[in-house]
């Protein structure tokens, strides 16, 4: 705690020193070991982490609270509880907040929220990632309203700065009340398993509120929210892990969105078919298979980086390269539910188009969907709604976009899927694939009900229409003749097929219509 007395006796450049060495303190040496003790980085060793070696620069290490009430005219430490400043990852500039636990729990005090703001309004400036290391027992309670005010600049400027660079929350301790709402606005959370929690009440109010027992780890921790609520993008076993997501996440991404990711390095081998893909859908149209696989098969070796692994695993979404290129990948998971769309997966995967149209990342729609998930559950819940989030996010993307159908290809799910309809540029097909308004034996038992009915053997009838039905439209072709699927090829050909096309598509410009913005069905 800085003393103005203390340091009469000191040169300047002594002076100068002893604050420093005072700031890198934070709140001590004995909350230092408590943090550690609790299984925890500082604010510091994170910063360390993540940013190439010595390449941090601080701002505002010497800002303190101005604070009076409570006995806080007493207690200061240099900084205020969060380091933040800029550097780089992998040689690209970063601006970083990182919360110091260890003054005042990390609580946010005016001067704490200014530090942040001012790195928010830099990087919105010079066009460079922000990333957030949250750690932080909420607004300082002894500061009242005025913290309040310092979450709202936040806040606000993260709504500004959304879309404009791109915006990573770390969660790394508590986040609680309306603290949450900083990293709910930001692009991607990730959370730190067993030490961190996030929640809009804690257990005690929840308890007295709805009687309801829960543990902080339950109602908000990295597990529930990374498959229970879908809040965070990753669930992380520790920091270490934690912080080499956030590493390599930024890998794929622009600096903002007014450039395009960094490309990898490729070195073209000359044979980029892969006969692997030939052999994964299965010839039963109702037998599983794993979409991973179709996507290992397709992208660079090892590039595939899932985003909310846990949560509506009916869809599949991540980042990957192609040929070097940064890709975004949404792909229905026939695993899961046979690929059905329903709440959770339109939306996680609405919000992925929009971040990857956001920042110029193009996309690419492995599409196998039997169509929309039926039931009361889902339509009291809204899936028109949020089913619309997903077809609209499409329709509005702009960015080079490319489907390949694997199999089922039904519905309302075939144009919501990236189709040509909606503004996909290149639409391929497999062999396998089944374009239609709905399965076979639904379509045949509707449109020859009555045929069926009246037959002498209603079994053989309905096999007999679902065979004529299943020539007839469960193939590409329908689609192909029509120019809606662009042209129908060989699994094996796929990879080399996308990165022509992606290609070809890299100086794609498209426009919106001229308006304020649009109404996304939120
Ligand atoms: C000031 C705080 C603080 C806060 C913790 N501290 N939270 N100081 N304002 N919000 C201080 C403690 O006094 C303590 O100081 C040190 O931080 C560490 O706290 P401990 O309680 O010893 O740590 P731990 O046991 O790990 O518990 C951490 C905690 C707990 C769970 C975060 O401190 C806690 O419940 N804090 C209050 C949380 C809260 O109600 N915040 C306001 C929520 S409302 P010393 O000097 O002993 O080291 C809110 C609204 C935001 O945030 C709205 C935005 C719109």
């Amino acid at each position: 705690m800085p003393d103005p007395h203390a340091h009469a006796h000191l040169s300047k450049t002594e002076l100068l020193a002893r604050k420093n060495e005072e700031a890198l303190l934070g709140g001590g040496q004995a909350r230092i070991d408590a943090q550690h003790k609790k299984g925890k980085l500082t604010a510091r060793e994170r910063i360390d982490l993540l940013l190439d070696e010595g390449s941090f620069e601080e701002i505002g290490k010497f800002v303190m609270h101005r604070s009076k009430d409570f006995g806080l005219d007493k207690e200061h430490y240099l900084g205020d509880g969060v380091v933040t400043g800029y550097g780089t990852v992998n040689g690209r500039l970063v601006y970083v907040f990182s919360q110091d636990f260890t003054v005042f729990g990390g609580s946010l005090s005016e001067t704490h929220a200014e530090k942040i703001v001012k790195i928010m309004d830099l990087a919105m400036k010079n066009g460079a990632p922000v990333i957030g290391l949250n750690d932080s027992g909420g607004a300082r309670i002894q500061e009242g309203v005025v913290s309040l005010g310092g979450y709202a600049d936040i806040f606000y400027k993260n709504t500004l700065a959304s879309g404009v660079v791109p915006q990573l929350s770390a969660i790394m301790g508590p986040c609680a009340g309306g603290a949450v709402y900083s990293p709910a606005i930001t692009d991607f959370i990730l959370m730190v398993e067993n030490t961190s929690y996030m929640f809009v009440t804690g257990p005690n109010v929840v308890k007295t509120v709805t009687h309801e027992n829960v543990t902080s780890e339950e109602l908000g921790g990295a597990s529930t929210h990374s498959a229970k609520s879908g809040v965070t993008h990753f669930s992380c076993a520790n920091e270490v892990v934690c912080i080499n997501h956030i590493k390599q996440l930024l890998s794929y991404m622009p600096q903002n969105c007014e450039e395009t990711a960094p490309n990898q390095p490729y070195e073209a081998s000359g044979d980029e078919s892969r006969a692997v893909l030939d052999g994964i859908v299965p010839e039963n149209a109702n037998q599983p298979y794993d979409i991973r696989e179709v996507i290992e098969g397709i992208i660079d070796e090892g590039s595939f980086l899932e985003v909310h692994q846990n949560f509506a695993e009916n869809i599949v979404v991540g980042f990957a390269r192609l040929a070097g290129r940064s890709i975004g990948i949404v792909g229905n998971q026939p695993a899961v539910l046979a690929g059905v769309l329903d709440i959770n997966a339109s939306t996680k995967a609405a919000r992925f188009v929009r971040f990857c149209d956001s920042f110029n990342i193009p996309l690419l729609v492995l599409e196998d969907v039997p169509g929309f998930l039926p039931g009361t559950d889902q339509e009291w819940r809204g899936i028109i709604t949020n089913g619309a989030k997903l077809l609209y996010a499409f329709c509005e993307a702009t960015v080079p976009r490319i489907t390949v159908i694997t199999r089922k290809a039904y519905g309302g799910a075939y144009d919501v899927m990236n189709s040509k309809h909606i503004g996909a540029d290149m639409n391929y097909a497999w062999p396998t694939a089944e374009i239609a308004v709905m399965g076979a034996k639904g379509a045949a038992e509707i449109i020859f009900k009555r045929e069926i009915a009246q037959a002498e053997n209603p079994e053989a009838k309905l096999q007999e229409k679902v065979d004529e039905y299943q020539e007839k439209f469960a193939t590409p072709y329908r689609a192909a003749h029509r120019g809606f699927v662009d042209e129908v090829i060989l699994p094996s050909q796929t990879r080399q097929k996308l990165i022509r096309a992606f290609k070809m598509l890299e100086n794609k410009v498209d426009t919106m219509p001229r308006k304020k913005h649009g109404n996304i069905p939120l």
